[in-house]
């Protein structure tokens, strides 16, 4: 689409920003010729116990090893907390929107320090000590950035397993990490509905023997099973706790948290990062590509569950001083007007958010946003895939009235932080383009056979050399990292997306290049919902692929092949759809299955899923060479039966 679309800087915005496009030049000469001497200065940005005088020691090679600061010790609530308190303990750090538009809460810096010495008391008291793994299973309240600080303060590493999730996915990414807390809450709010989140927990933990003690946030106040001595109410542990707590000191390179995350294998990984170098990329970006200012009302809609919630709800904005908004809802209740409602109650100035969103309310038209006054944005972003030019240009034509650049950022759990965006005040947009890299980002596209490709081309997307917030490992399986990230291309390292650079040197992010999936903006892997599916009884056989989707940007479609004997009805597949959703969490439901009595497989038996992904998307002509299948007539009978 329209690469000549090309929206220049507006010199009204270029003036006034942190960064224009001659000082973008100028740092991105300066991250190339001298990263040491760039990072040392910009990570003064963060609070240090003792200031690192290493910065840069990484190795793509042989077994990688990744390390930034290596000597400097910190503790990252410090950062997002205590150095603030003398300048900005009054201002709101933290401003609560809930579920219910007339629900909401302000957290000023010094309010909210005490609560994270609180509670960091309390899990010393529960005897959690430097490098245990505290697991948070929490709805979007206060408590769940509340907890992450205050596992950060004491040197335990957080693991924030999404609301969404199953008791099983639960289960498993507490079980991998051996966590020895769990804080939830009794339950969480929705969209007018409740989650009940302790109840899933207390299944979960059923095969969860590391758990010693959950701690449960009192949300909705319904009634909920506590089990004596393992369980205990937060505000009866934190009540009598002293309002300060020391800060363990860390660091640089021990570890700040796990993020588990879906890959090609149906094991989720569980992605870690460490705390100097995360924290200086997440203040670092936050900074520059939202060209944030003091005072301002910075909204990023995602769910802290997510690393976007972890890098740009939590860490990112509090360690620059800045009121960060945390959402309790979603953006169709109680009507599709509510992100803007939000926007106009609060006077946001900077709005983050999913182009899945984007996409769902532009159906709506026009009308439930210009209902509502967005005088205040100045920077409108987006992340989590590819944003089509048509949902971009509502986005800043509707939202944003021609007034606020788009910034379409592209980055992953794995990066820590934002690696290829425009910045409003250097980067002419191109809509559907995430533009150019970061200061001191190194992209490149490759072929598969890894040759190195020149100017205008389109490729495998890789970098070739490390950032600070790069993840470090897999938790518990560094072999898996080394194999999952820098053994497809030796000596780069390998996102999984395939990239566009065009004329003009933007990356245009095609999307996934690995059997991982998209789902409005949520990382689902293909074989996950497979190993789901298979383990119902009627199932002999599933294989499972991407489909393009109007508001999603890709579905989940599934070829299903039963048990001998058992027969395809309406009925069975409305329960392999509720039994998917019940194993892995709603963000899993199919939105299609397609019975298929046979699966396309080379000789050697390997599906092959470059048809049935075809197939999945109606582009039946050009299916390529079927030749090397053992069983080509299975292709025409899926063709006939395709899902429509
Ligand atoms: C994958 C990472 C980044 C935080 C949220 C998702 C896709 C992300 C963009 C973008 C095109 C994007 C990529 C990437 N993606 N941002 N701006 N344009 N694609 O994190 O769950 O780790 O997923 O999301 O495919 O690899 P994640």
């Amino acid at each position: 689409m329209a690469d000549d679309t090309l929206i220049a800087v507006k010199p009204e915005i270029a003036v006034k920003a942190r960064i224009n496009a001659a000082r973008h030049a100028a740092m991105t000469q300066a991250a190339a010729t001298d990263p040491d001497r760039f990072w040392a200065e910009e990570a003064k940005r963060i609070a240090w116990i003792k200031p690192p005088t290493r910065i840069k020691n990484t190795d793509f090679s042989g077994t990688v090893s990744i390390k930034w600061f290596e000597d400097g010790v910190l503790n990252a609530s410090v950062s997002c907390l205590d150095r603030h308190l003398a300048t900005r303990g009054d201002q709101v750090a933290i401003l609560w929107e809930g579920d219910d538009p007339g629900s909401d809460l302000k957290v000023t810096y010094r309010e909210l320090h005490e609560r994270v010495c609180k509670l960091s008391n309390a899990l010393r008291r529960l005897g959690v000590k430097k490098g245990d793994r505290v697991c948070i299973y929490m709805p979007m309240i206060v408590e769940a950035a509340v907890a992450m600080l205050a596992c950060a303060r004491v040197g335990a590493v957080h693991s924030v397993v999404f609301g969404g999730f199953s008791p099983d996915s639960l289960a498993s990414r507490i079980q991998d990490s051996e966590c020895i807390v769990l804080i939830t809450a009794d339950e969480g709010r929705r969209g007018g509905r409740k989650v009940p989140l302790k109840a899933n927990a207390d299944e979960a933990l059923r095969s969860c023997p590391s758990i010693r003690h959950v701690i449960v946030a009192r949300n909705t106040g319904t009634a909920v099973a506590m089990q004596d001595g393992r369980d205990h109410w937060w505000d009866a542990m934190t009540a009598g706790e002293p309002a300060t707590a020391e800060p363990e000191p860390m660091g640089a390179e021990d570890p700040l948290f796990i993020l588990y995350t879906s890959g090609s294998t149906g094991k989720p990984k569980g992605v870690l990062h460490t705390t100097g170098g995360y924290m200086v990329w997440g203040s670092f970006t936050h900074d520059n590509v939202f060209d944030y200012r003091e005072g301002e009302i910075y909204w990023c809609t995602a769910d802290v569950g997510w690393v976007t919630g972890h890098t740009y709800i939590v860490y990112g904005p509090l360690a620059n001083g800045a009121t960060t908004l945390m959402f309790e809802g979603v953006p169709s209740w109680p009507d599709n007007g509510r992100f803007w409602q939000v926007v106009a109650k609060h006077k946001v100035n900077i709005f983050y958010t999913a182009p899945t969103a984007i996409r769902a309310l532009m159906r709506d038209g026009d009308g439930p946003v210009k209902k509502h006054d967005r005088s205040s944005l100045r920077i409108l972003g987006s992340v989590g895939e590819p944003i089509n030019p048509e949902a971009w240009l509502w986005y800043y034509r509707v939202v944003g009235d021609e007034r606020c650049p788009v910034v379409d950022t592209w980055w992953q759990t794995e990066t820590g932080g934002i690696l290829i965006s425009p910045l409003p005040g250097a980067t002419a947009q191109k809509p559907g383009s995430a533009t150019l890299p970061l200061p001191g980002v190194k992209p490149a596209l490759v072929d598969n056979d890894g040759k190195l490709l020149d100017g205008t081309a389109e490729g495998n997307l890789v970098l070739l050399d490390s950032w600070p917030g790069q993840m470090r490992t897999v938790y518990g399986d560094h072999e898996r990292f080394v194999q999952t990230y820098f053994s497809t291309f030796k000596g780069m390292y390998f996102t999984g997306d395939g990239a566009r650079r065009d004329a003009d040197g933007y990356y245009w992010i095609t999307g996934r290049v690995d059997d991982v999936i998209n789902v409005a903006g949520h990382r689902m892997g293909t074989a996950e919902v497979e190993s789901a599916l298979v383990a119902h009884a009627s199932v002999a056989e599933a294989a499972v692929v991407g489909m393009p989707h109007d508001i999603k940007g890709q579905g989940i479609y599934a070829y299903v092949t039963l048990v001998a004997g058992v027969e395809p009805t309406e009925a069975l597949r409305k329960e392999l759809v509720a039994w998917v959703r019940k194993e892995i969490g709603p963000i899993a439901s199919p939105d299609a299955i397609q019975w298929a009595p046979g699966l396309p497989k080379t000789r050697s038996g390997k599906i092959m899923r470059r048809i049935l992904r075809k197939i999945a998307a109606n582009e039946t002509s050009g299916l390529g060479d079927t030749s090397t299948l053992a069983d080509p007539a299975v292709v025409q009978e899926l063709i006939d039966n395709r899902v429509k």
